[in-house]
């Protein structure tokens, strides 16, 4: 088994995840999404991330089903689309979510983007752990002013923060923030969503430890301690993704990829109108 498949990391409320699972953001073609899934599971990935908005929460079902990997085994991370944050509107996307991937919990489910209703969607959250809908609930994309709001208020503290973090966009604040109050920090669009490729430090050091670009981007989170999610649509690079335990950043390497100009791929948290 690979040694960084095995790597579990501790959450605020006693349980783990593991340091890497699978995205499927943009896997919406059936087949795809399933030989995907398929080649993550039997390479040992035992984590998936899937949210109400990439549409595929079906077919994650059935990947579950037609592997042999039991249900206790895989840690399933949803989101609550942000059209769905009043109170109501989450309860009943809880149980659509609990439908559709056919599951009796899951494992994580976060606030997907920090809505003017976050609050009231924390709310629903706090009980559906209550009702044993959910073991582990956080949130997405919150900058440090939005962990701040919700900490105040929060009978259950968020676990994890996940949103957009990568070489090119380091995100001290918001890590720092998590950090001090025990939130794991979870990375998306770790290889900067394919543009990893273009970045001169990136491809210095790929050349430097014989890995690919995309391999330096998910060792520099993985040493940092950060969950990654990387999407494959493409079993080999699935596996490729795994394939980061045989070398390790060194200090001065991890300070070389700080002196990337700052880019950000995704919406900027505070000012996004979907
Ligand atoms: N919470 C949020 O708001 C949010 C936002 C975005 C993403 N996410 C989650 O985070 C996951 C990861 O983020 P992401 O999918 O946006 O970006 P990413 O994982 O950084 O990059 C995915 C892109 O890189 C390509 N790729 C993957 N492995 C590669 C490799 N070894 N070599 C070359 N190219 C490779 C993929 O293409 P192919 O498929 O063609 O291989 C895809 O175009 C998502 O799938 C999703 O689960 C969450």
């Amino acid at each position: 088994m690979n040694k960084v498949l095995e790597k579990n990391l501790k959450l605020n409320n006693g349980l783990t995840i593991p340091q890497i699972g699978l995205g499927t953001y943009k896997l919406t073609d059936e087949n795809e999404t399933l030989n995907s899934i398929k080649a993550a599971l039997e390479s040992g990935y035992r984590h998936i991330d899937t949210a109400t908005v990439y549409n595929n929460h079906k077919v994650v079902a059935r990947a579950l089903k037609e592997s042999n990997v039991k249900r206790e085994e895989v840690f399933i991370t949803s989101k609550i689309w942000n059209s769905h944050h009043s109170y109501l509107l989450a309860k009943q996307a809880i149980d659509e979510i609990l439908e559709e991937l056919e599951l009796d919990y899951i494992d994580l489910l976060l606030i997907h983007w920090p809505t003017e209703n976050r609050l009231e969607c924390w709310k629903a959250l706090e009980e559906a752990v209550e009702q044993g809908k959910v073991k582990s609930i956080g949130v997405s994309n919150f900058q440090a002013h939005h962990l701040k709001e919700l900490l105040e208020i929060c009978k259950i503290k968020p676990v994890i923060n996940q949103f957009e973090l990568h070489p090119a966009l380091q995100n001290l604040e918001v890590v720092n923030m998590c950090k001090q109050n025990d939130i794991l920090v979870e990375s998306w669009g770790t290889m900067i969503r394919g543009k990893c490729f273009e970045i001169d430090q990136i491809k210095q050091l790929a050349k430097k430890y014989k890995k690919s670009e995309a391999q330096i981007c998910l060792r520099w989170a993985f040493q940092l301690d950060y969950v990654i999610i990387p999407k494959s649509s493409k079993p080999s690079r699935v596996i490729e993704n795994i394939q980061i335990e045989d070398f390790e950043l060194t200090n001065e390497d991890m300070q070389l990829l700080s002196t990337i100009e700052e880019y950000r791929d995704g919406p900027d948290p505070d000012n996004f109108d979907f």
